[in-house]
């Protein structure tokens, strides 16, 4: 079966204290965006990518992905959750039965870890993350002093992209949203219905571009990873 993507783009990038959302900063010759969508399309099992804009966007028609036949666009919402739901209402589930969803701020996910949670989701017919283990020691705190350390070995980072049955997905979500739950990623919403969701260990090079410094770290990893064409 073919798979799609949606790649929530609707964020304006506070953090990154730029003017135009960091979706749109450039890396080499290409945007972060493209760069995304662009990796996410050179996978041969994914023939469709539908990226949630924000409602003012300015930017998307100037890039290469805008005249592109396996893109398609919406216009996403106020949180991430909204705009990812927007994009997966887009999609034909009886054509796209699995679908995955990937920030837009994450350009370096290489298509090896892509492939990894595909294999990993199909084969066992369940739902996964791609993730990364915790290396720091944890700490609780309460006004800035540790209350407790907390035990890192069951600790995971939650990256993306993450990896469902399309309806079962739509269905969590707006179940989730409906409840007023706190939902930061898609495999939050699984857990709140009740589901299961894999962690499938990532590589530590799929960094979201967050802060300023962030932006030197993607393009040294994006560099190294054309140099020696491990993406
Ligand atoms: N996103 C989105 N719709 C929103 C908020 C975020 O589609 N309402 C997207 C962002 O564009 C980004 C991804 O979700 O690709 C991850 O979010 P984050 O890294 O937090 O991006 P921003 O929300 O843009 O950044 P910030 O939180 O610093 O404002
Ligand atoms: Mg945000």
């Amino acid at each position: 079966n073919p798979l799609a993507v949606v790649v929530p783009a609707a964020g304006v990038g506070k953090r990154m204290k730029t003017s135009c959302p960091k979706q749109y900063l450039k890396i080499a010759q290409s945007t972060i965006l493209e760069h995304t969508v662009l990796k996410l399309l050179s996978h041969p099992r994914i023939t469709q990518v539908i990226i949630a804009l924000g409602e003012a966007d300015e930017y998307f028609p100037d890039t290469q992905l805008a005249n592109h036949t396996d893109v398609r666009i919406v216009t996403g919402g106020q949180e991430r959750v909204d705009s990812v739901l927007a994009g997966l209402k887009a999609i034909d589930s009886s054509r796209f039965p699995w679908v995955l969803v990937h920030d837009a701020a994450r350009p370096c996910v290489t298509l090896s870890d892509i492939e990894k949670l595909i294999d990993a989701c199909l084969n066992a017919q369940q739902g996964g993350i791609l993730a990364l283990p915790v290396r720091d020691t944890m700490k609780r705190s309460e006004d800035s002093m540790v209350t407790e350390t907390v035990e890192r070995d069951n600790l995971w980072h939650a990256l993306t992209p993450q990896m469902f049955p399309s309806e079962l997905l739509i269905q969590a979500i707006e179940q989730a949203i409906s409840s007023g739950a706190m939902i930061t990623d898609e495999a939050s919403a699984i857990e709140f219905a009740g589901g299961q969701c894999q962690l499938v260990e990532g590589s530590s090079e799929n960094i979201k571009i967050t802060r300023p410094d962030d932006l030197a770290l993607a393009e040294f990893i994006l560099t190294k990873q054309q140099s020696i064409n491990d993406s």
